[in-house]
């Protein structure tokens, strides 16, 4: 290990918990420091270059440093960071989401992806004066109080209890959320007829995870909640600029009340936001400051002139012809070269996803995975040792998550990391 590369990690386990900014870590003898990435690759501080499917945890869907973002965030950056007050930036992101999305009416920005999920679901309790929230298992949709249960401890709940993922979580918001499986419609309706009065909003991630929605599902969700006035919010956080220009909803053909976005919408610059219905996003009006029918939202940073920069680059970029049919093509040849491989090497597995998402699952393929809880039949320590493997082969992933492929992967990349798959297979049986 280079010297540079041990005194980095030195100082990441002493100043960083655990080692880490994140949720996740690598066995000390996979683990390293990322020096820089361009295009579809990153390269380590040791030198070593590995085929990126992190990409940010989603954000860098034009691959890394995109020359037109470089520019444009160069070109703001001597021109002011942040005013906290409107600039064009800001303005011409707005109108850019605005014609992109659907729902959109309006637009709001924040930070991160965590705070639009957060102020959206305030905005659906203010706007229909009701407090609780259905959301389905597994879901995820950041690490607020309302979003950080029933995703990890998959069955413990007795249904639509709500289970917290983590400590920390008051009873209060614990109360004020119903859990249902994802695609389960019978369950769906079950709670719409038990506490249709109470529901304030339905958050759903229209692709949750790697899994895609039934037929039908999203259609469902759509009449249920218009028939008893609850606000449907499309969490597109992932799904945002990147299964369609207008995301899950276009992709679906299902218009929700409000959508949230991040993530890819300014491709690695700070920047989330929320879209949606008019009358419901007139809950942020400052104007009604001072009484309960306002949401407040705001941040610091939110709308700030360098990520608005990124974000009207990105969407200048993607909007582009044949991007999506390219994304498209390269997320299937990941799912269909890995399935090939496994089928040939006789191993149980499915890869699941769609658009440029592909996820390996080590599950029999005859099993149909429409929700989080069909994971229970799946072997998560071997994807998570597949990941590791990858990582040792040059292949960037999350062990055990999904995989995300940006505009700048190359045919030889996925041939490469199908060869590096097949490998990594073969010892991790
Ligand atoms: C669907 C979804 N919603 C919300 C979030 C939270 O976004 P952020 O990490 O920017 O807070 C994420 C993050 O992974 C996500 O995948």
């Amino acid at each position: 290990m280079s010297d540079r590369t041990a005194s980095l990690l030195g100082a990441a386990a002493k100043y960083l918990p655990g080692g880490s900014t994140w949720m996740w870590n690598l066995p000390p003898e996979l683990a390293f420091v990322v020096d820089r990435g361009e295009g579809s690759h990153v390269w380590d501080t040791r030198g070593k270059r590995y085929i990126d499917y992190v990409l940010g945890s989603g954000p860098v869907l034009l691959g890394h440093a995109h020359p037109a973002i470089v520019a444009a965030v160069q070109a703001q950056a001597a021109r002011g960071s942040t005013f906290q007050w409107l600039s064009e930036p800001t303005i011409r992101l707005a109108e850019a989401v605005g014609q992109a999305v659907p729902c959109a009416d309006m637009v709001r920005f924040v930070s991160t992806g965590t705070e639009a999920t957060m102020f959206a679901i305030r905005m659906a309790r203010v706007f229909t004066q009701r407090e609780k929230v259905l959301k389905f298992e597994g879901g995820w949709h950041g690490l607020h109080d309302y979003a950080m249960v029933g995703n990890w401890r998959t069955g413990e709940a007795p249904y639509p209890a709500a289970v917290p993922d983590v400590g920390g979580i008051p009873k209060g918001a614990l109360d004020s959320v119903l859990i249902v499986p994802f695609n389960d419609l019978t369950a769906t309706r079950e709670v719409f007829e038990t506490h249709g009065q109470e529901i304030a909003a339905v958050i759903v991630e229209p692709l949750q995870r790697a899994i895609r929605p039934e037929p039908g599902f999203l259609e469902a969700l759509r009449d249920l909640t218009r028939r008893i006035g609850a606000v449907l919010i499309f969490d597109e956080v992932v799904t945002g600029f990147r299964l369609a220009y207008g995301g899950g909803q276009e992709y679906y053909r299902v218009t929700p009340d409000l959508a949230t976005y991040g993530k890819a919408l300014t491709c690695g610059y700070s920047l989330a936001a929320i879209a949606g219905r008019a009358d419901v996003m007139e809950t942020a009006n400052p104007a009604r400051k001072g009484g309960l029918e306002y949401a407040g939202l705001s941040g610091t940073l939110s709308g700030n002139p360098i990520a608005c920069t990124a974000g009207i680059a990105a969407l200048g970029e993607l909007r582009k012809p044949g991007v999506y049919g390219r994304l498209h093509a390269l997320g299937r040849a990941l799912r269909d070269g890995m399935s090939a491989i496994a089928r040939r090497r006789n191993v149980a597995l499915q890869a699941i996803g769609d658009g440029p998402i592909a996820q390996p699952v080590f599950i029999d393929p005859a099993r149909r995975i429409t929700a989080d809880r069909d994971f229970k039949h799946a072997d998560g320590k071997r994807a998570a040792r597949l990941g590791h493997e990858l990582i040792r082969r040059g292949v960037f992933v999350i062990p055990g998550a999904k995989m995300y492929v940006s505009l700048a992967h190359t045919d030889a990349d996925i041939d490469e990391t199908l060869a590096a798959f097949d490998a990594a297979l073969a010892v991790v049986d």
